[in-house]
């Protein structure tokens, strides 16, 4: 069971929930090799993606349909009613007239805040601008648990955008859950993680530390790369000057046997070579997105 029933941020998910939920998604892994279930039929998600998206709102489609449950999207804010004036809060009481299920993606800090505060139906945060992103941080919490075995004592260095990455806040506050963990943040000294996220991780004791060289992260279990978020600039030329500071190549992981993640999409961050290396995940990732949104879908749906 799970104590929530809007999903908007990692700040409020108890270890009972994230533990909940990747067991579930366990159980997901053989619904999909059975090719799937009814589980979710006559349910429909309404999946609203008013920023870009490709494999968010592809992988939330993929597990409404293998539980057998129905889609309907709308994209793109200039196609939408929000484009003629329609506040967030009243496409939630339209929508959610519509559908059993929303999840939303929308570039805006808090649009998901106000989403959830009136949606008549579960409400998930397909990422709130430079803010949230909880179900790719959940996806990426299952990945490491599956790959190690468990979560207590995992080393993760974070790279990359810090800023901006909303998968890096989310996760941080997830592994914070977790006992005797330890964290590092490495980042362009113009890209570190927001007081919002550190402050959690200093009230709930988290070991981290903070650094700018790739180097410092390769004795990690995890090194979680990111990409710099072109979109949250308003200075174009200081995103070109700080997009591809760090470049990881098969060099770097000669002598190192750190898995790597990466949310995707990569711009250049991580070098196509590194893919055929053992210490890729980033794909498995994309699978392991799937069986944990259908856990996710399914058990905000029966609560
Ligand atoms: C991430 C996002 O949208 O925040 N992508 C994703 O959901 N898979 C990361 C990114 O866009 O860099």
């Amino acid at each position: 069971m799970l104590t929530f029933r809007h999903l908007t941020s990692a700040h409020q998910l108890l270890r009972s929930d994230t533990d909940f939920l990747i067991s579930v998604a366990a159980e997901m892994e053989k619904v999909v090799a059975k090719g799937g279930n009814d589980a979710l039929k006559g349910k429909i998600l309404a999946a609203l993606f008013y920023e870009p998206s490709t494999r968010t709102r592809l992988s939330f489609e993929a597990a409404m349909l293998r539980l057998g449950g129905q889609v309907i999207t709308a994209d793109g804010l200039q196609f939408s009613s929000m484009y003629k004036g329609e506040t967030i809060e009243d496409t939630m009481m339209v929508v959610g007239r519509y559908a059993d299920i929303i999840c939303m993606r929308h570039p805006d800090l808090g649009s998901a805040d106000k989403a959830a505060a009136v949606a008549p139906v579960p409400f998930i945060n397909a990422g709130d601008g430079p803010g949230q992103h909880p179900t790719q941080a959940l996806l990426d919490l299952y990945t490491i648990h599956k790959s190690r075995g468990s979560l207590e004592g995992v080393t993760v260095s974070f790279v990359g955008d810090l800023k901006f990455g909303r998968t890096v806040h989310s996760l941080a506050v997830l592994l914070s859950l977790y006992e005797g963990v330890s964290l590092q943040f490495i980042s362009p000294k113009e890209l570190p993680l927001p007081e919002k996220v550190t402050k959690v991780l200093d009230e709930r004791k988290v070991k981290y530390s903070v650094g700018e060289d790739i180097r410092e992260g390769l004795e990690s279990d995890f090194l979680y790369m990111t990409r710099v978020q072109q979109e949250r600039f308003e200075d174009k030329a200081e995103y070109e000057r700080l997009k591809l500071k760090y470049i990881l190549t098969p060099e770097h992981l000669t002598k190192s046997a750190t898995k790597v993640l990466h949310p995707l999409p990569r711009v250049g961050e991580i070098s196509p070579a590194v893919d055929a290396l053992p210490n890729a995940l980033y794909f498995q990732q994309v699978s392991n997105g799937v069986v944990m949104r259908m856990a996710i879908l399914q058990s905000m749906l029966a609560s």
